[in-house]
C-alpha cells in the first residue's frame, strides 16, 4: 500500500512523511533524494548534460532500503550520499536534472520496484498525479515561502551549513517555477487529494492530521 505526498519544496513534506512513517511503521520514501542523488552526479560530471546523459549513464544510482526497514537511503554506486545531497549547488540545479525524461524514467522504476516490498509514505511532486495515480490516500501539503525559506534555513543551520535566508528563499522560489512550469511531471495538486496548508500548522499537528486519516481511512 502507498499514501503519496506531494507539493513545493519546502513545505514540510519529507519530515512529516517521516515522522508519519515512524509512528505507524510503514517504510518511508523521499523521491527528492533520488534527484538529489542524480543531481550530485550531475554536478561530479562538470554539469555537462551530454556527458552526463551518454556517458555517466542512468545506471549508477540505486536505492536500498535500510536494515531497520523505516526508511530508504540513495547510494550511488554503492555509497551512502548522506547530507552532499543537501548543499546549496545540488539545490541550484535539482530543479534542471529532474526535467530530464531518462532521469524521471530511472527514478520511476527504481520507486515502482522498491515499493512492491513493503507499505509506503512517500514524497515528491508527481508522485500522486504520476508515479502511483492509484495511491491508497493522496495529499498535496503547501505552505508560504517565507515560512518555507524560514524552516529550511533553520534546517540546514542545524547540520552546521553555511546558507543565507535570501539564498534559500530565492531557490525554494525557482524551483517552484520551474517545478511547476516543467514539460514532463509537473508539480501540480494529484486529483482526489486531500490539500494541507501547514503555513499557522505546528510539526505535530501535522503528522497526527496525516497519521489520523491514514488510520481512519485503511485498513492494513
Ligand atoms: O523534495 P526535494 O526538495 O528534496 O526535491 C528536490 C527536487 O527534485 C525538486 O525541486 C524537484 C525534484 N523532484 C521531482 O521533480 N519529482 C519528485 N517526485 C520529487 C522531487
Amino acid at each position: 500500500m502507498i499514501v503519496t505526498i506531494d507539493g513545493p519544496a519546502g513545505s514540510g513534506k519529507s519530515s512529516t512523511a517521516k515522522k508519519v512513517a515512524e509512528r505507524i511503521g510503514w517504510n518511508y520514501l523521499d523521491s527528492g533524494a533520488l534527484y538529489r542523488t542524480w543531481t550530485l552526479l550531475y554536478v561530479m560530471g562538470g554539469m555537462d548534460k551530454d556527458y552526463f546523459l551518454d556517458v555517466a549513464g542512468v545506471h549508477k544510482v540505486t536505492l536500498s532500503v535500510n536494515e531497520k526497514g523505516t526508511g530508504t537511503e540513495p547510494l550511488l554506486n554503492g555509497e551512502k550520499v548522506g547530507d552532499e545531497i543537501r548543499q546549496p549547488i545540488i539545490s541550484s540545479n535539482v530543479s534542471a536534472v529532474a526535467a530530464m525524461g531518462p532521469v524521471r524514467d530511472k527514478v520511476n522504476e527504481e520507486m515502482r520496484r522498491i515499493v512492491q516490498e513493503h507499505h509506503f509514505i512517500a514524497d515528491g511532486r508527481d508522485l500522486g498525479s504520476v508515479v502511483f495515480p492509484d495511491a491508497a490516500l493522496k495529499f498535496y501539503m503547501v505552505a508560504d515561502l517565507g515560512e518555507r525559506a524560514k524552516r529550511r534555513y533553520e534546517e540546514l543551520k542545524s547540520k552546521g551549513m553555511e546558507v543565507s535566508l535570501e539564498e534559500i528563499s530565492r531557490n525554494l522560489a525557482d524551483r517552484d517555477a520551474q517545478d511547476s512550469g516543467r514539460d514532463i511531471a509537473p508539480l501540480t495538486r494529484p486529483e482526489g487529494s486531500v490539500e494541507i496548508d501547514t503555513t499557522a500548522m505546528d510539526f505535530d499537528e501535522q503528522v497526527s492530521f496525516i497519521s489520523g486519516l491514514i488510520n481512519e481511512k485503511l485498513t492494513v
